[in-house]
């Protein structure tokens, strides 16, 4: 079952259930809110886990007093999905002198891998070569491709690896160029925010926008609407993550493609917590498995999606 994290100082094992103690990262997008849902409906489902569930509010000194407070309650297991991807070892550190294992969860750290037992999530890297696969297979000229980059969370570890991931590809093809780049926090609101900034500077010379995000792209469609030009069309608008907000943007021809980045780890994370306790060795990354969807194929999926 689920309990928040402040109501119940009690520590393991009673009943005999694994209390878990869970930092979230925050609420700010689609793709979280999915990600929140699974985790607790999986806890809920599963009759051996308690599960305290605590959210950072996207700042990682919360995420820090949270891991902090289920140490203190001597916890089982805590879990984790780090806000930014350093400034975790010294907590890291505490975890292990208390003899409290660790499983990420969506996010990876800049830490010794002997803090933690496994992290549970996608490649970002590999989603950001998706994105701009499909935009040398779709947006194919010669001619200079003007890119604004909507960039996650600053520091998290998908928006450095979706940028290396993008990067990566582009750097061969000369006339692609991202001009301008910013951080839209993974936020609608900030995505359009961002977005009328570029729209304002560089408006008519803006070809593609690649965001880190389905939230970010849709708010950033709003933007490009109200400066009165046509997404999808005037200017071709990539993400990732495949949440349902995004399927409904393909489908309306304003977002032309997301790469999927899956937020259902509940049940993988429910295992990894199990085998962990009964000692069995887990891999160091479980990864998973993802698509790409765009405007050919989003209404045909569209009914199967679970986020
Ligand atoms: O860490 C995963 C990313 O965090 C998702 O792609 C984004 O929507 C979320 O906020």
């Amino acid at each position: 079952g689920n309990k928040s994290a402040s109501s119940d100082a009690s520590s393991g094992g009673k009943d005999g259930k694994i209390i878990v103690g869970f930092s979230q990262v925050g609420a700010e997008s689609e793709w979280r809110t999915a990600n929140t849902k699974s985790i607790k409906d999986s806890a809920e489902a599963d009759s051996q886990i308690e599960l305290k569930f605590s959210d950072a509010q996207q700042k990682q000194e919360n995420q820090i007093k949270a891991i902090r407070s289920f140490i203190a309650q001597k916890v089982d297991v805590i879990a984790f999905s780090p806000v930014v991807q350093t400034g975790f070892d010294t907590v890291l550190q505490e975890a292990k002198a208390a003899n409290i294992p660790v499983i990420l969860t969506d996010r990876a750290v800049d830490a010794d891998p002997s803090l933690y037992k496994t992290m549970i999530g996608s490649d970002f890297v590999e989603e950001g070569r998706k994105a701009a696969k499909w935009m040398l297979d779709n947006v194919k000229t010669d001619k200079p491709v003007n890119i604004v980059e909507l960039q996650g969370t600053v520091g998290s570890a998908p928006a450095i690896d979706r940028k290396a991931g993008f990067e990566e590809v582009i750097k061969d093809h000369a006339n692609y160029k991202i001009i301008k780049s910013q951080t839209g926090d993974f936020t609608r609101a900030k995505g359009k925010e961002v977005m009328e900034a570029f729209l304002k500077s560089d408006g008519k010379n803006i070809n593609v926008v690649y965001a880190h995000n389905d939230d970010m792209a849709i708010g950033a469609i709003q933007a490009i609407e109200e400066y009165g030009l046509k997404p999808g069309k005037d200017i071709t608008i990539i993400s990732i993550d495949g949440v349902k907000g995004a399927f409904e943007a393909m489908m309306d021809g304003k977002l032309n493609a997301s790469i999927e980045c899956n937020p259902l780890l509940g049940e993988q994370l429910m295992q990894a917590i199990k085998d962990v306790k009964a000692g069995k060795e887990v891999p160091k990354w479980i990864k998973t498995e993802e698509g790409i969807f765009d405007t050919t194929n989003a209404a045909k999926e569209f009914p199967n999606r679970k986020y």
